[in-house]
């Protein structure tokens, strides 16, 4: 049998794209599959953890023996993100969440406009970082940051912004790598530490992953 390193702990994870509503018929989003998010949910639970994972819309089936939340938009999500990480030792922030939102969702169908329309959009609340920002309960927290450039500093950064105690970063301008792909490459830092995984099927790598945050707890 596997080896069980979180045994006993509560592992909170999302996973997919968040879905904005336009108006009845309409939203934005983005690319995400959800797979690696879901890799993770099935390795957490793999080790022993007992597993919430909050799902944007993806075509996965659910994972063996993981609660599963489904949400559709940013605010959805973090409402449940913020109700399961006070629960949880660890939360892992793998859903691609639309940074905007439109400030008003309109009640029917837009109608066609003339050659340009303008859309209103407001930034959703930083799931993660409000997670990382809790005084008590507060969770072992995983990000994760695709980059196309600059990926140590950027993800750096995310991780001293956000308040992380880690973060997983990958180069999504490689070909065949990250969103929408079975495969991926990721670099994880700590303040005081990195290690760089080579590529690898999502699934693999998310045990490899989960292996590296049980080794950090306590
Ligand atoms: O800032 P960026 O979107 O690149 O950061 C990526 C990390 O932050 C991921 O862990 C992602 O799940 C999380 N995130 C979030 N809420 C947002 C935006 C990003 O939880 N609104």
């Amino acid at each position: 049998p596997a080896a069980q390193p979180l045994l006993g702990k509560v592992v909170t994870i999302t996973a997919g794209p968040t879905r904005e509503a336009l108006d009845p018929v309409r939203y934005i989003s983005n690319h995400s599959s959800g797979k690696m998010g879901y890799g993770l949910a099935q390795a957490a639970q793999k080790m022993g953890a007992t597993v919430n994972l909050i799902s944007g819309p993806v075509k996965l089936n659910a994972p063996s023996n993981v609660q599963v939340s489904y949400v559709n938009s940013a605010i959805e999500m973090r409402d449940e993100a913020i109700r399961l990480a006070i629960e949880s030792d660890i939360f892992i922030g793998c859903a691609a969440v639309a940074d905007y939102r439109a400030a008003d969702i309109a009640e029917q169908k837009i109608k066609k406009q003339g050659d340009e329309m303008t859309l209103t959009l407001v930034k959703n609340p930083d799931i993660i970082a409000e997670v990382a920002a809790l005084t008590k309960d507060r969770p072992y927290t995983v990000g994760f940051a695709a980059e196309t450039q600059d990926v140590e500093q950027y993800a750096r950064g995310k991780l001293k912004n956000k308040k992380l105690d880690m973060i997983c970063a990958n180069d999504v301008s490689q070909a065949g790598l990250g969103f929408n792909s079975d495969n991926n490459a990721l670099t994880l830092f700590w303040q005081d530490d990195q290690v760089s995984l080579p590529t690898s099927n999502k699934n693999e790598l998310a045990l490899t992953v989960v292996k590296a945050i049980a080794s950090k707890l306590d």
